[in-house]
């Protein structure tokens, strides 16, 4: 089992000058807190056979929601009833549902309904497979500003909680998770049942968005299907943007343009990810999305000792398009730590930004959660919450400026070749 429940990040081609200095206060007087137990007593639950448990909902396309739950009876159906005034249902859709088997483990019914259309930044109540208790969501904003919470390698111990409590604390629209959820690691198939109830209170209210980690694979040499309880249990809108497979795809919220990559899963320049990526840089318009973000689980940038490389092959093949796309940001999990570096392209910084005398700009190993507020066309927050009871303490934040509105970034400059075909020229 992991010992920390923090992310780390990794900021491509960004520049401040200022945070030098605070990295260097951070990592005077912060010192690695101590782990904190796995929650124990989520196997059990007061809801009934036919009642849902473990929802959560995830976005499909501009104006739909997939709702996802679990009941351990058979013949509750795959349906749910949603309208904007409690108790009063004036639509429902029916949608699908799987099952499976690990070892002795037989999963419940997990049930994926699809519905909609739904308005911007509208709480809707609804109510899942009929009966049982009634939950509510508020779909996201059509207009900026839209705040995405950031949190990686979540697992299910008691800092887990804490995070959550934080993240729940403050307003949001999106969560965004690059990798390890449930740390169920194959043997102990239950804990993705009690990672679902750990999370439900968060992942029930607003659009949860996750890609996978190492944890989620769950192979091994006797046990080749990868990913099988990530796939039944946490389905993304992967169709939606051409993928054809679970384990990355992209979305579109608001401005910005969300690429879910995947680290455990083939990228070479053979591979349907690569083929796949490449076609969605190319579809991106920086006037209608002037940010384009990625996430990933396995970093390509760390200094921590702890899985040093361990992204370096995804980082060849792939960094070269998201760099010649002008990414503004990929976030990363993995290493639990919290690190930021400075805009970067192939180990080096990247020759539209100043000099500086190292790439990483601020390290600190806290326990937290980050949040993106995408303030308009030009302008982001970033702000690193540590879990530092009973506040949310801010350890890092900056305001970051899209790369769609740096001519210096986004022109073709004398001599050398277009930074990319998939730059859009008048911007
Ligand atoms: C975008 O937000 C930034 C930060 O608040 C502000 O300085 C800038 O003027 C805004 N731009 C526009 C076009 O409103």
């Amino acid at each position: 089992m992991e010992k920390w429940r923090v992310f780390s990040i990794f900021i491509f081609f960004l520049y401040f000058p200022r945070v030098l200095l605070v990295q260097l206060h951070a990592s005077e007087e912060y010192a690695r807190q101590a782990p904190r137990p796995i929650i124990v007593n989520t196997g059990h639950h007061d809801r009934s056979e036919s009642d849902p448990q473990q929802v959560h909902i995830s976005l499909v396309g501009k104006d739909h929601m997939r709702v996802s739950f679990v009941t351990s009876d058979q013949q509750v159906p795959s349906t749910v009833e949603y309208g904007k005034t409690p108790g009063s249902y004036e639509a429902s859709a029916t949608g699908e549902h799987t099952q499976y088997t690990l070892f002795t483990y037989t999963s419940g019914k997990i049930h994926h309904v699809v519905i909609g259309p739904l308005e911007p930044r509208t709480t809707y109540h609804y109510r899942c497979g009929g009966s049982g208790p009634e939950f509510s969501l508020r779909t996201p904003t059509s207009t900026l500003p839209i705040e995405f919470v950031v949190v990686g390698d979540l697992g299910q111990t008691e800092w887990t909680a804490s995070t959550l409590a934080h993240i729940g604390a403050m307003d949001y629209d999106v969560l965004l998770l690059p990798g390890d959820l449930s740390y169920a690691d194959l043997l102990q198939p239950p804990r993705w049942d009690s990672f679902g109830r750990i999370v439900e209170p968060y992942a029930s209210k607003r659009p949860w968005m996750v890609t996978h980690g190492n944890h989620d694979v769950e192979s091994i040499l006797s046990y080749p299907e990868a990913f099988k309880a990530y796939n039944a249990r946490w389905l993304m809108p992967y169709q939606q943007s051409g993928s054809t497979s679970n384990l990355y795809y992209s979305f579109d919220v608001v401005g910005t343009h969300v690429i879910m990559l995947g680290s455990y899963t083939d990228f070479d320049p053979e591979s349907d990810q690569y083929k796949w990526l490449f076609a969605d840089l190319a579809k991106v318009d920086r006037s209608v999305t002037p940010w384009l973000i990625a996430l990933l689980h396995t970093p390509w940038y760390n200094t921590n000792k702890a899985h040093k490389g361990s992204g370096e092959s995804m980082r060849k093949a792939m960094e070269e398009m998201l760099y010649k796309a002008r990414v503004d940001v990929v976030y990363a999990g993995h290493v639990h730590a919290y690190e930021r570096f400075t805009r970067v392209y192939d180990k080096k910084e990247d020759p539209c930004g100043p000099p500086s005398p190292s790439i990483s700009l601020y390290r600190e190993p806290s326990f937290g959660h980050g949040r993106l507020r995408i303030v308009n066309n030009t302008h982001a927050y970033w702000s690193w919450h540590r879990n530092n009871e009973p506040d949310s303490n801010v350890g890092d934040e900056l305001w970051l400026e899209s790369l769609s509105s740096s001519s210096a970034c986004m022109q073709v400059s004398n001599g050398q070749e277009s930074p990319s075909k998939f730059v859009n020229d008048e911007l």
